[in-house]
């Protein structure tokens, strides 16, 4: 296992870690050098795959020194002893795979294993996402998860009676991940994951959601507003909840319908004009 370590002034830490959470990264732990205190260490990891660490030192840029450290498997795990589901709503929880939990009957269950992905599925931007897409999610809807990580807003989809999902990740680690969780969760005939990048998918869909960094949503927004139906929604989240009319003008003409905030993060609904 890689640890992947950002040094950062100690007054840019959120900014950092914002960016770093945006990866999709599944703990941060902040370290201090006793000879340098207005400098911090930002341990986390991105994945083992050395595409991963290209795409996170570029998505960071040349700010920050980055440097990637070997590390004792154990070690790099010991955030699975802390995981905790995450209630989307009173009837809706996502759970971390290797933990056994009991819950109400017609409570829909999400097990999920990141693997090698991104994300447990627990971060403010992935809940956002799932409670706007949730909105719009119903039986025969065709959705397309773009930026799919673990599977989580995928598997959410078909279980709620999205009848063909299909997921969408620049990491192979991300659709492998997708796939295994499909299966555990009982709707592997319903999503299809790979590494098709936007540009080269066809066809439009009820729902599209994108839970990406804005300046990925920028770039991608031309085929976000060609993949959604006409009578269909985006779900754009990964944006910050003050700073986002950038990413929504990019949409143009499409229409904002809905905004949830979540700790300084927001999500965006988004329509065709009728
Ligand atoms: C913040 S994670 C979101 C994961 C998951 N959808 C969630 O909400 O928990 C963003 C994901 O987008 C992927 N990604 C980044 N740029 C992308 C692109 N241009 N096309 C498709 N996926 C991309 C990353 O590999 C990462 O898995």
């Amino acid at each position: 296992m890689r640890a992947f370590v950002v040094t950062v002034g100690s007054d840019e830490v959120e900014l950092a870690s914002d960016v770093l959470w945006q990866l999709g990264v599944r703990a941060i732990e902040e370290r201090r050098q006793p000879g340098a205190l207005d400098l911090v260490e930002l341990w986390t990891a991105v994945g083992d795959e050395p595409d991963a660490t290209v795409r996170a030192k570029q998505r960071l840029g040349d700010r920050w020194p980055i440097r990637v450290v070997d590390v004792a498997d154990d070690s790099a795990d010991t955030w699975r002893e802390f995981a905790r589901p995450m209630w989307v709503d009173d009837g809706l929880v996502v759970v971390p795979a290797w933990q056994d939990h009991v819950f109400d009957e017609g409570v829909v269950a999400i097990a999920i294993e990141p693997g090698g992905a991104f994300g447990l599925g627990d971060h403010p931007t992935t809940l956002l996402s799932l409670r706007a897409a949730r909105r719009h999610l119903g039986v025969g809807r065709t959705v397309l998860d773009v930026g799919c990580g673990t599977g989580v807003i995928a598997i959410m989809a078909a279980k709620l009676g999205g009848s063909s999902v299909r997921a969408v990740d620049v990491a192979s680690a991300a659709v492998e991940a997708t796939s295994d969780n499909a299966i555990r969760n009982g709707v592997a005939d319903r999503i299809v994951a790979d590494t098709t990048p936007a540009a080269d998918l066809d066809g439009t869909h009820h729902l599209v959601v994108a839970n990406i960094l804005a300046p990925t949503l920028v770039e991608l927004a031309d085929d976000l507003r060609r993949l959604t139906a006409p009578d269909g929604r985006l779900v754009i989240s990964g944006i910050l909840a003050d700073r986002h009319d950038h990413v929504v003008a990019a949409l143009a003409p499409m229409v904002v319908e809905h905004t949830d905030v979540l700790d300084g993060w927001a999500a965006v609904t988004l329509g065709h004009p009728r």
